[in-house]
């Protein structure tokens, strides 16, 4: 019925920023210490109830290494929301976020629900993007930031969650 939603969502991200982790946190409730990379992509589907209706997201988590990049269009091609994941330990995989958020601004669906998520927040001794920092290219971007946590969850149900309220209804 009307208050039910499908949504393609993709996750794109630097090669170990913790994608896969997010999707077997929110998905499984799990989470693997030695989680392996991702090859071309995995799928995965999840309902979630928002206030009266229930979104059913058909998540691709798409693999971060630079030879499947070609692949990313197919995957992020009339997707309703995109996750761009980083480390907060990372510099390098906070600059190749920002990459992805060009790529889906000149490339992607134009009414995409576009969510920033700093993953790894647990590792705040060996933070090196500070949340201000991200905070401010989120906002100038149009993106919703969280930092998120796939070991311990934090913010992780919320991130979707709050993904699932921003995504047009019919
Ligand atoms: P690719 O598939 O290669 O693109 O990587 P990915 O982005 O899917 O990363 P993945 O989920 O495989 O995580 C990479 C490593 O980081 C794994 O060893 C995870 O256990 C670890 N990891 C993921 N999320 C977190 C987190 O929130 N905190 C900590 N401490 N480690 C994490
Ligand atoms: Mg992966």
């Amino acid at each position: 019925g009307q208050n039910n939603l499908n949504a393609k969502l993709v996750l794109l991200g630097d090669m170990g920023a913790g994608k896969s982790s997010l999707v077997l946190r929110f998905v499984k409730g799990q989470f693997l210490e030695f989680q392996e990379s991702t090859i071309g992509a995995a799928f995965f589907s999840q309902t979630l109830a928002v206030n009266d209706a229930t979104v059913k997201f058909e998540i691709w988590d798409t693999a971060g290494q630079e030879r499947y990049h070609s692949l990313a269009p197919m995957y992020y091609r009339g997707a309703a929301a995109a996750i761009i994941v980083y480390d907060i330990t990372s510099i390098d995989s906070f600059a190749r976020a920002k990459k992805w958020v060009l790529e889906l601004q000149k490339q992607g669906n134009p009414n995409m629900v576009m969510a920033f998520a700093g993953n790894k927040a647990d590792l705040e001794d060996k933070k090196k993007v500070t949340v201000e920092e991200a905070r401010a290219y989120a906002e100038e971007n149009g993106l919703f930031f969280m930092e998120t946590s796939a070991k311990t969850s934090i913010n992780v149900n919320d991130l979707f969650y709050e993904i699932a309220k921003r995504l047009p209804r019919a």
